[in-house]
Parts: structure tokens; sequence; C-alpha cells
């Protein structure tokens, strides 16, 4: 029997199946980085997902890096959230948002004139990112912040976590791989900083354990999820020895009480990051990365109490439990309209039925 199909609890989150949404940038948001109309049609078409969890949302907009990403900072983005929240919960759906500052990854063509480009350290991340003023673009010279200036940063998280609860999420995830804020912070490449945020393990993981605890005080542990991928060399992400750091980062994490570990794998390094979470994370797991239906449903029989997350196929698959349940084929995308404005390959998959 494959538990794929039943109800679990992450902490506090209620599941309805543990087919989950992985998070997805998809550059739809509003002149004032609201998720707009579309956006909330986007996720209540997507609501039986047992879990949504949202594209990288930024918690203040220094941490914006791409084009027409969304914030959770404002009282207009508050409350354009909230309608997406309504939205996936009149459909009986769960969904967290995820936190995701991108440091150094990013171009100032993406945000306003005033917002800065932040990192612990001034090193520029080798790599482009589209902009919409001159297309793809070497990213920006990041500046390092002083260490009087880190509280500031964690204080972002934990009023976009507040701003995440008042709109009506059921929770949170912190973005910590794919180069951003955290992972910069946890990877020797990036950080080169000599005070107490880098340097040794201990020092390295302080950044990300902050965060989390702040966090956690806000909405409570039960209600936070953490994302991660050792060894990830996204967005020239680079460390010495990953699985030394995240052994460190996790042992520190574990006695939070997180409502789960979200986990990717990686196909094309040694490091078996499921076992490595496994090790040293006592909480739910929740799986991702090339899960094809059939092994998703093994993962769940074989290790109880986890979910599955998937990305890519809920793209062009609005009603993926549905699909999964019946065996039916899957709809394809077109990975020209990813990240380009409007309904077309966002909104306009129809589902199983035809009809809605
Ligand atoms: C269009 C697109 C946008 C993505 N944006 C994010 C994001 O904002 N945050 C994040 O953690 N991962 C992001 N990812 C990574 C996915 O969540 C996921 O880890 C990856 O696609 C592998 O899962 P899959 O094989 O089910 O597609 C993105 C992936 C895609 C395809």
């Amino acid at each position: 029997m494959s538990h794929l199909f039943e109800a679990t609890r992450l902490g506090k989150l209620e599941l309805r199946n543990r087919v989950v949404m992985a998070p997805m940038t998809r550059s739809r948001a509003g002149a004032k980085d609201e998720p707009t109309d579309l956006v909330v049609e986007y996720y209540r078409q997507r609501a039986s997902a047992g879990m949504i969890i949202t594209e990288g949302i930024y918690p203040s907009v220094d941490g914006k890096g791409y084009c027409r990403t969304p914030g959770l900072e404002t009282p207009v983005q508050i409350e354009a959230w909230r309608r997406v929240c309504e939205a996936v919960h009149a459909e009986g759906g769960t969904i967290v948002a995820q936190l995701m500052h991108c440091g150094r990854v990013c171009h100032a063509d993406n945000k306003p004139a005033d917002a800065e480009t932040v990192a612990p350290s001034a090193i520029v991340a080798r790599g482009e990112m589209f902009t919409d003023t001159a297309g793809m673009q070497p990213f920006s010279a990041p500046r390092a912040l002083h260490a009087d200036e880190i509280p500031g940063v964690i204080e972002a998280y934990a009023r976009a976590t507040r701003n995440a609860i008042e709109a009506g999420f059921d929770g949170a995830e912190l973005h910590g791989t794919s180069g951003y804020l955290p992972a910069q912070f946890l990877s020797t490449g990036s950080n080169h900083r000599a005070d107490a945020s880098g340097g040794s393990r201990a020092n390295r993981v302080r950044f990300p354990v902050e965060v989390l605890a702040a966090m956690t005080r806000v909405a409570g542990a039960d209600c936070v999820g953490l994302r991660i991928c050792p060894g990830n060399p996204f967005n020239d992400l680079s460390d010495d020895d990953p699985e030394e750091t995240f052994t460190a980062f996790l042992r520190a994490v574990d006695p939070m009480g997180l409502a789960y570990l979200h986990v990717i794998r990686l196909h094309d390094v040694e490091l078996d990051n499921i076992a490595l979470a496994r090790k040293h994370f006592s909480g739910p797991l929740i799986l991702n990365d090339g899960y094809r239906l059939d092994e998703a449903k093994r993962v769940t029989r074989e290790r109880g109490g986890e979910a599955v997350a998937f990305a890519r196929a809920y793209i062009g698959n609005p009603d993926l439990v549905e699909r999964f349940r019946q065996g039916a084929p899957l709809t394809r995308f077109d990975p020209k309209k990813l990240y380009t404005p409007g309904p077309a390959g966002y909104t306009d998959f129809p589902p199983l039925s035809g009809a809605e």
C-alpha cells in the first residue's frame, strides 16, 4: 500500500495527501511586487496538492533578485497574498510561504534603485541573470554586510514570517539553498568573513540558525520548514566540505522541532543528501528532485510520514494529484514561458476532465 494519497501532518501543517507542490519562481508579480489575480488563479488551480510551497518571496526588497518576483513586506503585498491564501483554503488546501533572500544572486536592475545588494562577503557570483531592461546580465557586485547589520536582516525574515501568518499562510519555509543568502553564509566559497559569522562551521551556520530561530519565535516551530540541498553548486555555490557544514547545521536545527525538512537530493554529486538528512534531523522529511509517481509511492511506503515535492510536473498539471491517482498522462510545459508575464504557460493548462 502506498501512503502517497493519505493524509499526514508535518508539525501543525495538515496535508490531505503527500503530494507537495514545490516552490517555483514564475515572475508574474505585479508592479508593486504583489501577487495579482493571475497568481491567485494559478495557486487556486493547484490547491488539491497536499501542500503548496509558494515561489520564493523576498522578506525585504534588498533580497529581491529576479525580475517580477513578489515580496511579503508591504501592506499591499500582505493583502494580495491574503487573496492567494483564501483561494487555496476555499479549495481545502494548505499553503506555506517560501522566504527567499537572494543576497548576491541578483541584478540591480531587477529591484528599486535604493535597494542594496548585500552578501556575507563582497564576492561577485559568477554567472548571469535575466533583466527586463537589458536581457541577460552578469550578477551585480554585492556589499559585505557589517556585523551590526546582520540582526536587521534576521529581523526582516521575522517580519516577513509575521506578515505571512497575518496574510493567512499556514506556515513559512526558509529557502536555505540554491546560492541565496543563507547558503552564501553557509558556504566557504561565498563567506570569507573573519567575524562571528564566518570561518568555522559553527560560525557559518550562525546566520541561517538565527533566521530560523527568529521565524520560529514568530510562527511557532511547528509551522516553519527549511529547504536544503547539501553540495548544490547552483548560482556559483561552493563549499570545501558540504557534508561537514550540513552536519553542523542540521545538528543545530534539529532541537528546534521544525515542522519539516525539505531535502533536494542531487543525482550528480556523491553526497547522499537524504541519508545525511535522516542521520541528523529527527522530524519529517519532504523529498524532492526528479521523482516520478512510482518512486514517490515507494518512498512514502517504505519511510512513513514523509511527502514528496514536485515542481516541473505541477507546471502543466494543476490537477497532478488526480492524474497520479488515475495514472493519467502528464501534460508537458513550454520552457520558454516559465518566466514570461501573462497566463500563457501559467494558468492555461486544462484539468484532466477538460472542465473544472
Ligand atoms: C521554473 C522553476 C522555478 C523554481 N523556483 C524555485 C524557487 O523559487 N525556490 C526553490 O526553492 N526552488 C525553485 N525551483 C526548484 C524546484 O523547486 C525543484 O527543486 C526542482 O525543479 C526539482 O524538482 P522537480 O524534479 O520535481 O522539478 C524552481 C524550479 C523551476 C523549474
